[in-house]
This record gives C-alpha cells, structure tokens and sequence, in this order.
C-alpha cells in the first residue's frame, strides 16, 4: 500500500470513530465517552440522546439496556448510574444555558424530582427566595421525607408498590421477635393491603406469633378485617390449637374471604445433617401430600372469588432442584384456583450471612447452590 493510500485509510478510521455511530462498537462509543470531562454532565447526556440512544433505537436496543453494555465494558470511566442521569439531565433541559439559574441546580433537579411539574416548582422558589444548591437539597429531601411518613400514617405500614418485598428489619409491633419462623409484619401488612377488602374475614392456619392478629389489630386501616388464627402450638390466646394436616380447618364450607398461608420450613426443607441422601421422590411425595390437603381445605372454606396467599420455598436437595413454587401452582390450579399474584421475598442479609458461614456446599464433587429468596404466590377460587 502506498503511503498516500495509507493515510487515506487512517483518516477514515478516525472519522468512522468520530461521526455518529452507525454500527454500535461498544469499544469505540467507549473511546468517544472516556473523552468527556466527568464534570461535564450535560455535554455526555447530549451526547448519549443524540447520537447514541437513537442508533440504538434502531438497532432494536433499549436505553438502559445500552447503558448498561457501555458501563459494563472494561476501561470505561462513568459507571451505569451516572450515564443514566446525564442522560436525564440533558433530556429534562436541552435548554440549560438560557435557564436562570447555576446547572448544578437542574443536574439535581433532574436526578431527583421525577414529575416535571414538581421541578418547574422548585425552579421557581429558587429563583424567587434566592437558594443556595444546599437549600434546595435540603428543601427536596424535607419533602420526601414527608411524603414518606404521610403514607406511613395513611396505612401505617411501609407499602410496596412492585413485587420484590425485602425487609431488612421486622417491625417490632407485629409478631414474636423471638419466634423462629415469624414472619416480617410489613409483608403480612402489604398481603393484606392487595389481597382483601373491608369487611373480609381472614384465617391464618399457621398463626405462629400472631404477625397477621397484630397487624388487624393495631393498624386502623384493617380494622374491618375480621380473622381467625390457628396453630399446633398456639402461643396467645387468640390462637387456636389444630392441626390442619390432622383435622383440617374447623370453619364453615364457603364461609372465609382470604387464607395466609406461611407453612413451617419442614414441610419443605429437608434436614440432610443425618448424612444420608434424601431421596427426591419421596420429598416430592411427601410435599403433595401434605399441601394436597391443605389446598383442597383452603377450596372448601373459601367463598367463590375468595383469595389464598402462600409462601414457599424451592430447595436443592443434593445436585436436584424441587420446585415447591411451581408444584404449589400445580396442586392450587387442579384444585380450580387461579393465580392472580407472586411477590419475591428475598432472605434478609442476616438470614444469608448465616447460611453463607456453612461455606460452599459441594455433593459428589459437584457445587451446588442453595436457596435464599421465598416466593409469595397467590390465587383465587372460582
Ligand atoms: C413459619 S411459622 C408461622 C409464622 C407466623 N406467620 C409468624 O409470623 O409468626 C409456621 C407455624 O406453623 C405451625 N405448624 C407446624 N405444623 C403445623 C400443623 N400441622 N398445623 C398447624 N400449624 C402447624 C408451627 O407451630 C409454626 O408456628
């Protein structure tokens, strides 16, 4: 090649680096952002929703899914979350400059307030009471904080809006704190906020500490709940003793609006200490027996359109996954129910830490994984 022919061709690599991307190469889009300033928020928003994201469009590719691919690419300086709010900084003001007053303030604003209606607002008592950054920090945090404790007032619980519940720390007036296996208040709190209505009657077969009582007694949201609890081993007297794998529920066919069921970790876990291998047909086995009856409990005491929650845990036994999740839905769905609703409910890192100090488990040479996220799966009699 000719040395005129070769600089033809190093001058056209450098434009293909330099003008919009029209194939994405994370490398060079990399290159291209690693040369912003990190202080320049608004030029590398620019630049990632006017050149980037719509090549990416057209690629078939969503946004944060770009983001994503660039942030995670070795060498590069800006992680996702900072790409993220450039991108909303120069999408909320192209207009910047002309806008009266420091960017700072709507690099803030921008991160911070989602409704644009709301930031228009505090746009507007900076400018009028002559803020500093740090008043309107303050003045945004204030409000959130309110907003906060307004709902905690109006409910009285921490509500959750998306299905993923993790509380890291049970509220204390809900249940026994010494009782293995009760459950966080927040999470019965919120079953009882989606899954009944005024006026319903509430039985808990597994009542342990009495989470649910306490919840419907001490919140007044659900104090037109009605409920009965029932345990083996009742611990108050508001808890009676029976045995529902025994003797089933003792209440009226077609007479209850909505079971929780929180059933003991023994119904699925397996104790493997003893050293022998469980075998997995005779867990499976042993599973659909028990819940077989306690479905078709539920199909008989509930009333038509009545609502039953459960929470239920996969397990790996050895190098074998038992899907108790699914093999519920399977019973519930043959029993004529469908589902309407499943949350996850990861394990509190206390509860992981523990388990993690047994070290890695490894069967016949092979790791294996264990659990750490219950699942809250919930259905409706026809
Ligand atoms: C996971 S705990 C429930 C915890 C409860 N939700 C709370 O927050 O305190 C399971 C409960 O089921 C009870 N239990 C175990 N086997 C039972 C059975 N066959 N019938 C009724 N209750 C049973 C246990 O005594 C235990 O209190």
């Amino acid at each position: 090649m000719t040395q005129k022919a070769k600089k033809k061709t190093l001058s056209l690599k450098r434009t293909a680096i330099r003008i919009e991307p029209k194939q994405f190469s994370v490398a060079e889009l990399v290159r291209e952002l690693n040369s912003f300033n990190v202080n320049n928020y608004w030029d590398l928003g620019k630049f990632l929703v006017e050149k980037v994201m719509p090549t990416a469009r057209k690629q078939g590719m969503f946004e944060d899914q770009v983001l994503k691919m660039i942030s995670s690419h070795p060498g590069v300086k800006f992680p996702f979350s900072m790409l993220k709010q450039c991108q909303q900084y120069f999408t909320y003001y192209p207009d910047v400059k002309k806008r009266p007053l420091p960017e700072v303030f709507y690099f803030d604003l921008a991160t911070k307030v989602d409704e644009s209606k709301r930031r228009d607002e505090y746009e507007k008592m900076a400018v009028d009471y002559r803020w500093t950054i740090s008043d309107l920090r303050k003045k945004i945090h204030d409000d959130y904080m309110a907003r906060r404790i307004d709902e905690r007032t109006k409910y009285g619980f921490d509500l959750r809006e998306r299905n993923v519940w993790t509380y890291e720390t049970p509220d204390p007036r809900f249940g026994k704190s010494n009782y293995k296996g009760r459950i966080p208040g927040q999470i019965v709190a919120n079953v009882l906020y989606y899954y009944t209505k005024p006026g319903d009657y509430v039985v808990d077969p597994f009542a342990g500490s009495g989470t649910l009582g306490d919840i419907i007694d001490t919140l007044p949201y659900f104090q037109d709940r009605k409920y009965s609890m029932y345990d083996a081993n009742p611990i108050d007297e508001r808890i009676t003793r029976n045995n529902v794998l025994l003797t089933g529920l003792p209440e009226q066919t077609g007479s209850v609006d909505y079971i929780f069921l929180d059933p003991p970790t023994e119904f699925t876990q397996k104790d493997t200490s003893a050293g022998f291998e469980v075998s997995i047909d005779a867990s499976k086995a042993d599973f659909t027996l028990k819940f077989k009856g306690i479905v078709r409990e539920c199909a008989r005491i509930l009333k038509s359109g009545g609502r039953v929650s459960i929470v239920v845990e996969p397990a790996f036994a050895g190098t074998e996954f038992l899907d108790f999740p699914n093999e519920t839905i399977q019973l519930f769905r043959e029993a004529g129910f469908k589902q309407i609703g499943k949350v996850y409910l990861p394990r509190r890192s206390s509860e992981s830490t523990g388990r993690a100090a047994q070290g890695l488990a490894e069967v016949k040479g092979l790791r294996v994984l264990s659990s750490d996220c219950r699942e809250l799966l919930t259905f409706q009699k026809s």
